[in-house]
């Protein structure tokens, strides 16, 4: 019998690289393709879930999340950028990979189209298509430094588009957007009537000019979804948690949709994110500079490096050099990469097309392994 769908028996999205067996066969493998850190989570923050849990907070919690947690959110939202944001436009999600797939549950028709500006963090294409809607791609080069074309942006626009996902900073390209960019994407938004769904999951990582949110820009709370994450910012990947904040419309018709999911965001990662914000002022500086520093480092060795092109790192934990000197495709580069050298990197076509003649590096070890890759790389020859 097939027990898989019809509509699911397609080639997926060609995803990130997880290469369990080059792992298991290959012992001194160094591995820059996964976007998680080296870096435990801060013992203050297990500290306080190990507490809270002792203390009961082992049930199913409030559907929107937990109160605590959210009102600290809140202030933090207020404190940070100057805006009162009522409760109802809040949502704790269990991860904004969950966010973002109920955002395009909850947003779309069949049909509907979703601009992506590529390349993209991959995840993307399938929360659309989970949702029956379908994604457009809007270009953006190395060469252009990554901006984001205006005229591209508007050719791309249909009766249909009903959103565009705007990630800043930028996994994979390491791209930052300032207030020209938002603001030409909030004009175009407000012209077309269409929402912006902002992907703000790494703002402890801009390494040029900061974190302004596109929502609080004239006229955008009310057409822009906000989606944040406690694992990067506060080194949280496995504990899965984020949020959202949205109109409440919105938000109410996720939190329905959610309650058939997983019905709450766990209670003790809920619990240990109440601390990371009570923390982020110290956290925020301490992972900002860590992975900068890395990041840095990285791309002085890539400048020595004569097959491999790169654009001066602006924010993220990614790089994203170009092979276009190497002729080789960007999975057969990554391969010959793992074999020659034992680097596990992530081919810039898992990003969509634009990523072609690329390669991601996720700054997630340390320099000393970080040395000892780019030592490894500046001894090639393709
Ligand atoms: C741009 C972007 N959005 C969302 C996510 C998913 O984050 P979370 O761990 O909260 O699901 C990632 C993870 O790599 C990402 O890079």
């Amino acid at each position: 019998m097939e027990l898989v769908a019809k509509r699911r028996q397609k080639q997926g999205p060609e995803g990130i690289s997880y290469n369990k067996s080059a792992k298991q066969s290959i012992p001194d493998l160094i591995d820059l393709s996964v976007g998680d850190t080296d870096l435990i989570t801060d013992s203050r923050i297990i500290e306080r879930a190990r507490a809270d849990a002792l203390k009961g907070y082992t049930h199913y919690g409030d559907p929107k999340g937990d109160p605590e947690l959210a009102e600290a959110i809140l202030r933090a939202w207020r404190e940070d950028h100057g805006e009162s944001v009522p409760g109802e436009q809040l949502l704790v999600t269990a991860s904004s990979c969950l966010g973002m797939a109920l955002v395009m549950l909850a947003m779309l028709d069949p049909g509907d189209e979703v601009i992506i500006f590529s390349p993209y963090f991959s995840v993307y294409r399938e929360q659309v298509e989970l949702a029956g809607g379908k994604p457009v791609f809007v270009p953006t080069y190395q060469q252009e430094g990554y901006a984001i074309s205006e005229r591209r942006l508007r050719d791309a626009i249909t009766p249909r588009t009903r959103a565009m996902i705007f990630n800043n900073p930028n996994n994979p390209t390491g791209a930052v957007y300032g207030r020209e960019t938002l603001e030409m994407l909030a004009r175009v938004a407000r012209e077309k009537d269409l929402a912006v769904v902002a992907d703000d999951i790494y703002t402890y990582y801009f390494f040029e000019g900061e974190y302004l949110p596109i929502r609080c820009l004239p006229g955008m709370a009310e057409r822009t979804v906000t989606l944040n994450s406690f694992s990067k910012n506060f080194l949280m990947t496995g504990w899965r948690v984020g949020y959202i904040i949205a109109p409440s419309p919105l938000i109410q018709a996720m939190s329905d949709i959610n309650g058939a999911l997983c019905y709450s965001t766990p209670s003790i990662s809920q619990r240990a994110a109440i601390e990371a914000l009570a923390l982020r002022a110290e956290l925020g500086a301490c992972y900002g500079s860590v992975y900068r520093q890395r990041v840095e480092y990285a791309a002085g060795r890539i400048a020595a490096i004569p097959y491999l092109s790169l654009l001066p790192p602006r924010g993220t934990f990614y790089l994203f050099p170009g092979i276009e000197a190497t002729g080789l495709s960007s999975r057969e580069f990554c391969r010959q990469l793992l074999e020659k050298a034992h680097i596990l990197v992530t081919p810039g076509s898992a990003f969509g097309s634009e990523g072609e003649g690329h390669f991601r590096i996720a700054c997630t070890v340390g320099l000393d392994a970080l040395g000892e890759a780019f030592d490894r790389m500046q001894g090639l020859k393709f």
